[in-house]
């Protein structure tokens, strides 16, 4: 039996992060994926860039905040978002990033797969076919099916919708974690999933657990970014 962290859409909130880490002790598992979006929207992307660097269990793919930050890293223009709240805060991250944590997001792929027992296990940010979907469990059965064709992959494991599900399509297996950081269903707590691989056999269990988010309030306020983010951390609730 294979024991594999499931997290993504951190989005910079180390304090999240670290709960999960109490919570779940990461050394005990075979493998710790990060579906994307290490960056953006709070003030840790350094602490949480840090913790993923740092394991050699780890397996991370950037998302599109990532990609976002790298673009302006590389002088070349934003176009979006448009929304000056928004931008402010790529800014602030590119910015803000050391080097060596640079250094590190430039080399992560923007989609991998690895296999476990057999199974070819794809990670994405959005879904196989586009980076920028935001799949959700009440797309069309046709779109899984469409998904599901093609190569191989028995398990794909996705992030970008923030959503966390379990859903399994032709026999293939659909997961998302949720957000570590940043949520849009009015429940603050972070969320995350277990991913058990044995012998064929798939389980997936999901989780939702507290942390401090006033540690994220006080960071966006040291360095005086829009205080819409303070609320949105609060309520768990996408306010723009
Ligand atoms: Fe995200």
């Amino acid at each position: 039996m294979k024991k594999i962290l499931l997290l993504g859409d951190i989005h910079a909130n180390y304090p999240a992060l670290k709960a999960i880490e109490q919570y779940i002790r990461p050394d005990r598992f075979d493998w710790i994926i990060n579906t994307g979006d290490f960056t953006v929207y709070s003030t840790f992307p350094n602490e949480t860039i840090k913790w993923f660097r740092k394991r050699k269990k780890a397996i991370c793919i950037l998302g599109n905040t990532d990609l976002r930050v790298l673009r302006i890293l590389k002088g070349k223009k934003l176009k979006k978002p448009s929304k000056e709240e928004k931008r402010v805060m790529y800014f602030w991250t590119s910015e803000n990033l050391r080097p060596k944590n640079i250094t590190y997001l430039k080399s992560v792929p923007e989609q991998t797969e690895f296999t476990v027992g057999g199974l070819r296990i794809g990670i994405f940010h959005g879904t196989r076919l586009d980076p920028d979907e935001e799949l959700v469990p009440s797309a069309p059965e046709t779109r899984y099916r469409q998904l599901a064709r093609g190569p191989a992959f028995q398990v794909h494991i996705m992030g970008h919708s923030h959503v966390p599900f379990y859903k399994i399509v032709d026999g293939v297996h659909f997961i998302n974690p949720g957000s570590v950081g940043r949520m849009f269903d009015g429940d603050p707590r972070a969320s995350f999933a277990i991913l058990n691989v044995g012998s064929g056999k798939i389980s997936v269990e999901h989780f939702r657990i507290p942390y401090p988010v006033e540690e994220v309030v006080r960071g966006l306020k040291e360095q005086k970014l829009p205080d819409i983010y303070a609320k949105m951390y609060r309520i768990g609730k996408k306010l723009n």
